[in-house]
């Protein structure tokens, strides 16, 4: 039997430029979709694939994010005495009870590899989840991670969620090629970080959530740096290819590239639409201005 994942590692200390002047003093991690910001829907995300400890790899300018899962002891004070429940339960459960968090720093810039080999001495010798958070994935059912964790359960191996993108798009992603197996599975056969349209080799592309084997913290330690000057995740990946088996995963769910104000935006709509309180008023506000022009 494959161990189980426990740990996910959120990198979270980049800068956010394309969010400027938003992210000037905020994190991006922390730009709300509606009422929620963004890594709290990964961290649930997570907690739903029973992955209860969440490593956060954080940098300067990012202390809203441990002050958001941390406890707010006046903020609950104060809706106590006011009365308002339904409020002081919903941020009383950012984080249940059987979840620990962990912050790490990096200090450097380094890039995405080297904000996983931060995290190498929390994680050990067990395999791992990574999760970028500015992707957010809504699924149908089960979760983007909790599908992913169900394939390593069943292969043992490392595991990338994939989706295809418009060809003129690849330079923005980790682009994979991959072979069918006989049971429809795809085994990565090449991995490259943000090729040139012009010579891809497919329009398969990596989103921002991995399971890899402990093995990669070897592999990230001797890649050097790559595309844009930075320690890439996906340089390790093509090295630790050639030890072992890698898998593309096409997750069932829609991603939303949070990273990109048009994204956002997407986003932003469709959960208003599809918000329990505001989904009906708002979807027939967007209709009244659609009509209107
Ligand atoms: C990172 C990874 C890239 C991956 C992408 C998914 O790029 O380096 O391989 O495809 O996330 O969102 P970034 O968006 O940080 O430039």
């Amino acid at each position: 039997m494959n161990p189980k994942i426990r740990k996910v590692v959120f990198p979270v200390a980049g800068q956010g430029t394309r969010f400027l002047p938003a992210t000037k003093a905020n994190p991006k991690e922390m730009l709300p979709i509606v009422d929620k910001p963004l890594i709290q829907y990964a961290a649930e995300e997570a907690e739903a694939a029973g992955m209860y400890n969440l490593v956060f790899v954080t940098g300067r300018n990012k202390r809203a994010i441990p002050d958001h899962f941390d406890k707010a002891y006046e903020l609950e004070a104060e809706l106590e005495l006011k009365g308002k429940v339904k409020l002081l339960e919903l941020v009383r459960n950012i984080v249940p009870k059987h979840v620990s968090c962990i912050y790490l720093r990096q200090a450097e810039s380094l890039g995405l590899g080297h904000a996983v080999l931060c995290a190498s001495s929390v994680v050990e010798n067990e395999p791992f989840a990574v999760s970028l958070a500015d992707d957010l994935i809504k699924c149908p059912g089960p979760s983007c991670l909790s599908q992913m964790a169900k394939v390593y359960e069943q292969f043992g191996c490392s595991v990338l969620a994939v989706q295809r993108v418009p060809r003129d798009e690849v330079n923005r992603y980790g682009i994979v090629e991959a072979n069918a197996d006989s049971n429809g599975t795809l085994r990565v056969t090449s991995i490259v970080e943000k090729p040139d349209p012009q010579v891809a080799k497919s329009d398969l592309a990596v989103v921002g959530r991995y399971i890899l084997t402990p093995t990669i913290f070897n592999k990230i330690a001797k890649v050097g740096r790559g595309a844009g000057g930075e320690i890439q995740l996906t340089d390790a990946i093509a090295a630790l290819l050639k030890d072992e088996p890698v898998i593309a995963y096409p997750f069932e769910g829609i991603r939303y590239d949070c990273g990109s104000k048009f994204g956002y935006l997407q986003a932003t709509v469709e959960y208003a639409m599809a918000h329990q309180e505001l989904g009906a008023e708002f979807t027939q506000y967007l209709r009244s201005i659609l009509n209107s022009k």
